[in-house]
């Protein structure tokens, strides 16, 4: 049996805003298929670790491989950055949904989701339409192509995010927080339309507070805090309590046990 490849490869990855160092050599691997998920306190450096996969921010050290490309690689002295072509490939087939949805607010959601693939796949226009429309439909907004961010609620406006990124056809979607700016009662939806993803096999890295989702879906789990991934396993042994006192400290103050 061909084992896959990892289409993700961190290793030692640090980065410092000034003399503040918020990834402290992050080592992650994530595999074709794989629904890896994120959790931690607010603060520890989740954020900033997945736009670094993608180079919204430059690391400062460290190696990492994304979809086939090596993005930057070395150490403090020689560290070193793949030239911006590959970073623009990268980018996009491993797109990121944010956590406040990031869209275009002057654009329609039709035009939200051709900009890519015709500025950035070449694309023909006629194409990118029919791939919208139907990356819509599969989000549930199969009716809202003319209609504005502005006239969407924040849940509806996540969905356009996600359709967004599938538009790409993308090979990795990388999720930060995709309900944390939500109203409680949007939220749900948004995990289903994350978890049809999960069935259909898509290989997504996911930043979430959502502990049952997390456990439900996740292959893998890493709790990160302060710049370090701390704890890394399945959900049964993240979640089992025999593991770090730490890790079990967390998730009794996020999702105390009954
Ligand atoms: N652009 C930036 N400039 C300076 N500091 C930043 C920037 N982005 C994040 N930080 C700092 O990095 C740390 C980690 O932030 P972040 O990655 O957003 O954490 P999380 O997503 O886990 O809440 C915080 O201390 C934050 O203030
Ligand atoms: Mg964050």
């Amino acid at each position: 049996m061909q084992v896959p490849g990892p289409i993700l490869t961190v290793r030692g990855l640090c980065k410092s805003f000034g003399g503040n160092q918020v990834l402290k050599g992050v080592d992650l691997e994530v595999r074709k298929g794989e629904v890896v998920m994120i959790i931690g306190p607010s603060g520890s450096g989740k954020s900033t670790l997945l736009r670094s996969i993608n180079m919204l921010e430059r690391p400062t050290a460290g190696y990492l491989s994304v979809n086939n490309h090596e993005l930057c690689w070395g150490t403090d002295g020689s560290f070193q950055v793949a030239p911006e072509r590959d970073i623009r490939k990268v980018r996009a087939k491993v797109p990121i949904v944010f956590q406040h949805f990031n869209l275009f607010k002057h654009l329609s959601v039709l035009e939200n989701l051709v900009q890519g693939p015709i500025h950035v796949l070449g694309r023909s226009r006629k194409e990118a339409l029919a791939t919208a429309r139907e990356r819509l439909a599969a989000v549930g907004l199969a009716d809202k192509g003319d209609a504005y961010p502005a006239e969407l609620s924040g849940g509806q406006q996540q969905r356009v995010g996600i359709a967004r990124a599938l538009a790409m056809h993308p090979d990795m979607i990388l999720f930060d927080e995709p309900t944390s700016a939500l109203d409680p009662e949007l939220v749900s939806g948004i995990l289903d339309v994350i978890r049809e993803l999960a069935d259909r096999g898509m290989t997504m890295v996911i930043v979430t507070h959502e502990m049952s989702f997390a456990r439900r879906l996740g292959d893998t789990i890493h709790f990160m805090e302060a710049g370090e991934i701390i704890a890394s396993g399945s959900p049964q042994e993240l979640f089992s309590g025999n593991g770090s006192a730490r890790v079990n400290a967390f998730l009794n103050l996020i999702a105390p046990s009954p």
